[in-house]
C-alpha cells in the first residue's frame, strides 16, 4: 500500500474510529496469530476458511509445553475477540462494545477485491444476556451504526441484505430437511457439496460451482424453519430498522460462510465492485462463547473488508480534504538552514504542513521542488527576512507575493 492511497485508508479508519466512539465502542487489539484450535472451533471445521484457507504451521519453540503446537494467522477477528472476552472475564464489565482494525489472512485465489492478506475493520457487541446483549435492539443498533458509517464515508450505493439463520433448535430441523433434500441429488454435485451434504449441509449454500446452483436453488430455506422466538427476534430487528429509516432487503439464502452465526445475519453489498461486492458481513453468534469454553455471552458484530471499502472510495485519493498537500514550502537562501528550521518548527506547531528545502538549492530549484510537492505557498528565508522578521510569502498558483510578519504567517497561510 503506497501513498497517496494510504491517505484514503487513514480517512476510512479515522471516520470509523469517530463513529465507533459515538456508539461507545472501544478498541481491542488481538494477536495476529493464535492457536489453530481457536479458529477450528470458532469458525467451524467444515467452513472453507478452516478447511482450505488458513495459514497454519507447527511451532518450533524449544519449550516442551509449546513444542509442536499448531498456530494459525488469524483469518478473522471474532474468534480472537471472544477468546479475549473469556480470558479477561470481560463479561464482569457488562456489555462490551469492542472494535479491532488490522490484517487478516486467508489462502484464497487472489483477484480484484480478494487478497491473501487483507484488512478488516471489525466491531463486536458482547456480554451477558442480563446486560441486554441478546436484544434485537443491539442488532438494529449495529446495523444503524453501519449505515451511519457508510453515509459519513460518502458511500451511498450500498444494499443491506438481511436474514435470520435461526438458533440451534431451528438448525437441527433445517439440517434434517436439507439432508433429505440433498440425498437424491448430491451425487450430481461437486465433491465439496457431496461431503458437506453429510457433515454440515448448511455449508452447501457456500458453494460457488455454477453447475450446482440450480440444485441449491431448489433446497428448503431457513425462513421456513424459524421457531417462534427467532421469528419474533427477527421481526423486532426489522421494525426498529424501519423506524429509524435504514433500508434493507430480505434474503433468505444468505447463511454466511462461518459456523458461529445464529439469528440475524447480514451483508452490505456495493453496486460498483463487481464479483467481490460484499464490503462487509456479520451477524449474531449467541453460542460462540460457550463453544470456546466460556460463559453464555450472546453477541453480534461485523467485519468491513477495508480493501474493498477503499476501492469503492477511489475518488477520495484526489480529494483535498483527504489528501492534504503541504501548506507551504520553506526555501532557505544560502546559509539559512538554521533560521529556516526555526520557522518550520513554529509553523508546524501551529498545525500546518510544511516541507523544508535546503540552503544548497538555487532559488529556481526550490521553486521546482515546491511545485512538485503541490504546496500552496513558497516561503523564502533570507538575511533580509530575518532582519525584518517578515517573510516573502508567494502563492505558487497565482504568483501573488506579499511580505508577512512572522507572527501573522500561520494565519495568513491558512487563508484567514
Ligand atoms: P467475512 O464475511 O468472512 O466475515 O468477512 C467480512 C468481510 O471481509 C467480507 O465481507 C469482505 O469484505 C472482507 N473479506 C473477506 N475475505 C477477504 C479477502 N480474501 N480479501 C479481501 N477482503 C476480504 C467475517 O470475517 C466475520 N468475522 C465477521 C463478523 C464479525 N461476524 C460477526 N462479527
Amino acid at each position: 500500500m503506497l501513498p497517496p492511497e494510504t491517505a484514503v485508508w487513514n480517512f476510512v479508519e479515522t471516520i470509523a474510529r469517530d463513529v465507533f466512539r459515538a456508539y461507545n465502542f472501544q478498541e481491542i487489539r488481538t494477536p495476529i496469530f493464535e492457536n489453530t484450535e481457536l479458529f477450528a472451533r470458532g469458525v467451524g471445521e467444515e467452513t472453507d476458511i478452516v478447511a482450505k484457507e488458513m495459514y497454519t504451521w507447527e511451532d518450533r519453540s524449544r519449550a516442551a509445553s509449546e513444542k509442536g503446537q499448531s498456530l494459525t494467522l488469524r483469518p478473522e477477528a471474532t474468534a480472537g475477540i471472544v477468546r479475549a472476552y473469556i480470558e479477561h472475564k470481560l463479561g464482569d464489565r457488562g456489555l462490551n462494545k469492542l472494535y479491532c482494525i488490522g490484517p487478516m489472512f486467508r489462502r484464497e485465489r487472489p483477484q480484484k477485491g480478494r487478497y491473501r492478506q487483507f484488512y478488516q475493520i471489525d466491531a463486536e457487541v458482547i456480554g451477558p444476556a442480563s446486560a441486554g446483549s441478546d436484544s434485537p435492539a443491539r442488532d438494529a443498533e449495529v446495523l444503524e451504526m453501519l449505515s451511519t458509517l457508510l453515509d459519513r464515508l460518502g458511500i451511498s450505493e450500498w444494499n443491506l441484505q438481511l436474514n435470520s439463520v435461526g438458533c440451534p433448535n431451528d438448525r437441527a430441523a433445517f439440517n434434517e430437511a436439507l439432508r433429505k433434500a440433498l440425498d437424491p441429488v448430491k451425487d450430481k454435485m461437486c465433491a465439496d457439496c457431496q461431503r458437506r451434504a453429510v457433515t454440515n449441509p448448511l455449508r452447501v449454500f457456500d458453494c460457488k460451482v455454477a453447475e450446482d446452483q440450480p440444485i441449491i436453488e431448489t433446497l428448503p430455506r431457513i425462513s421456513q424453519f424459524l421457531d417462534e422466538g427467532c421469528r419474533q427476534h427477527f421481526a423486532a430487528v426489522q421494525a426498529i430498522l424501519t423506524k429509524v429509516g435504514v433500508p434493507f432487503t430480505l434474503n433468505d439464502r444468505l447463511v454466511r460462510g462461518l459456523d458461529y452465526y445464529t439469528r440475524t445475519a447480514f451483508e452490505f453489498t456495493h453496486g460498483a465492485l463487481g464479483a467481490q461486492n460484499a464490503i462487509l458481513g456479520g451477524g449474531r453468534y449467541d453460542g460462540l462463547s460457550e463453544a470456546l469454553g466460556g460463559p453464555p455471552a450472546p453477541g453480534i458484530g461485523f467485519a468491513i473488508g477495508e480493501d474493498r471499502l477503499v476501492m469503492s472510495l477511489q475518488e477520495k485519493a484526489s480529494d483535498e480534504k483527504v489528501l492534504r498537500k503541504p501548506d507551504a514550502y520553506i526555501a532557505p537562501m544560502a546559509g539559512m538552514n538554521a533560521d529556516a528550521a526555526r520557522l518550520a518548527r513554529e509553523l508546524r506547531r501551529q498545525d500546518l504542513i510544511i516541507e523544508l528545502g535546503d540552503d544548497s538549492f538555487r532559488l529556481k530549484k526550490s521553486f521546482e521542488a515546491a511545485s512538485k510537492t503541490g504546496a500552496k505557498y513558497i516561503l523564502i528565508v533570507g538575511d533580509n527576512e530575518i532582519q525584518a522578521d517578515a517573510f516573502a510569502l508567494k502563492n505558487l498558483a497565482s504568483g501573488e507575493q506579499v511580505s508577512v510578519p512572522r507572527a501573522q504567517l500561520a494565519q495568513r497561510i491558512r487563508g484567514r
